[in-house]
């Protein structure tokens, strides 16, 4: 069923030259909340991939946010089951913040409300549970239909946010997790068990505030990454940028055992840089390798010209010789770096990017990197089309690590549509398999999960 639409993107285009870049174009905001049934589909769906495509995003309700980062979370979710297309819906996630924007996370008695979250970051599944995040609040449980059950604290044991970041380990089913904060515990560490049980928090020694947005998790350890984007509560006061690059904080990453704490972490010093997202990280005998997209300098404001773009970095952290090597493996910018869910924190061969080849905060491409030889195979959408971030679903029962598909939402400019893009990861520069056609424009966003059926 089609609801009808009171707020056409393509009206307001003429009034919208002057906005930031995330609110017009197709980062600007819908308005509705579509549940559509009848999909066209050109090519054919595989019929194994049966389960929900969802994907996160920014979305502010009221039409405005001062940031990117800040608008109402907003989930796009497709499902696939038997070769066919069963529906498109698209919800807020919705969180107190979402009916009353100007509510302070500050309580009377000086503690966070940590249900005011904007929700607009990541959508993954943990024990059965679907939960929307963003890294400064509790995460927020949906269903598989993408109504919003509320948030999820552990049965009252998590007491900070959760990261957007979590890494669900697939040898044990852990769930594994960290916060920062502006105001202390800066930074803290959790373990939640696969069935769903938070068995262990530690709070984390660091200089000071940063925003650490991910970090990496391997067989036996976790890497936080303590970077120069400082908290500036001053200028947050007068209403200015809340986090700034520090020229004198550092940089540094911490290595500490999945079951460690704050002690066991060794430090090491890197040359300053930012790394909003990891590909991956392994372990490779007392070493860590660790790819990463990496720049030598970031902005939160992306008018001010300081930032550069992300490109993919190798460091291999070695214990023995304590220090960390940097190597870059590809000098053309990228982000939202995935691989496959079953080799997070295994060694990876193959890793899946969006190609930034103009610089933009999205590509039209994918690159697909073999690790293992340095090839990279691409797939280019066409002129003025931008693709989200590569989700990698396996083929169920697959041996090779890139049987199965990449899933994106696509943006086509000549009909302010999108589109869910299904491409075989083998074949990265075939046509995609099968185009499901979205009656709407799916706004770029942020992260989003294959989740298939339960068996
Ligand atoms: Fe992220």
């Amino acid at each position: 069923m089609t609801q009808p639409t009171t707020t056409p993107h393509s009206e307001a285009d003429s009034s919208q030259e002057d906005l930031p870049f995330h609110l017009k174009g197709n980062f600007a905001p819908v308005f509705e909340e579509w549940t559509e049934t009848e999909l066209e589909v050109t090519g054919s769906i595989p019929p194994e991939l049966c389960g929900r495509f969802f994907r996160n995003g920014s979305n502010p309700k009221t039409g405005w946010s001062p940031h990117w980062f800040l608008g109402n979370g907003m989930i796009h979710g497709v499902e696939l089951r038997d070769g066919k297309a069963n529906w498109y819906r698209n919800r807020y996630v919705r969180t107190p913040l979402l009916d009353n924007p100007e509510a302070s996370r500050i309580r009377p008695d000086g503690t966070l409300d940590l249900t005011l979250s904007c929700a607009n970051t990541h959508v993954i599944r943990h024990n059965g549970r679907i939960l929307a995040l963003e890294e400064g609040s509790l995460p927020f449980e949906v269903t598989g239909d993408l109504e919003t059950v509320g948030a999820h604290d552990y049965a009252g044991k998590l007491k900070t946010a959760m990261t957007a970041h979590p890494r669900i380990c697939p040898e044990t089913g852990e769930l594994l997790f960290f916060a920062y904060g502006a105001i202390p515990p800066y930074l803290t560490y959790h373990r939640v068990s696969r069935d769903g049980v938070l068995v262990q928090t530690e709070e984390i020694e660091v200089k000071g505030a940063t925003m650490m947005h991910d970090w990496g998790v391997t067989r036996n350890h976790v890497v936080f990454m303590d970077l120069p984007m400082v908290f500036d509560l001053a200028a947050m006061a007068e209403g200015g940028m809340p986090i700034r690059w520090s020229d004198d904080y550092g940089a540094r990453l911490g290595v500490m055992p999945r079951d460690g704490s704050s002690e066991d972490v060794v430090w090491y010093e890197i040359d300053p840089c930012y790394v909003f997202h990891p590909m991956n990280a392994y372990e490779d005998g007392s070493r860590i390798v660790m790819d990463v997209c990496h720049t030598k300098r970031i902005s939160l404001d992306p008018t001010d010209g300081t930032g550069t773009p992300p490109t993919l970095v190798r460091w291999v952290i070695d214990s023995d010789a304590g220090s960390v090597s940097e190597e870059v493996l590809d000098d053309r910018a990228c982000e939202f770096p995935r691989v496959h869910d079953g080799r997070v924190g295994l060694q990876n061969r193959y890793g899946y990017v969006v190609g930034l080849a103009d610089g933009e905060q999205m590509g039209s491409g994918f690159y697909k990197y073999d690790l293992s030889t340095g090839e990279c195979r691409t797939h280019e959408f066409g002129d003025g089309e931008q693709a989200g971030e590569p989700v990698f679903a396996q083929c169920p029962g697959a041996d090779a690590e890139d049987e199965g598909w990449l899933l994106s939402f696509v943006y086509r400019p000549d009909r302010d549509r999108s589109d869910l893009v299904i491409l075989d990861a083998t074949r990265m520069e075939a046509d995609p398999l099968a185009i499901i056609h979205i009656p709407h424009r799916v706004p770029m966003g942020f992260h989003g999960s294959w989740i298939p059926d339960e068996a």
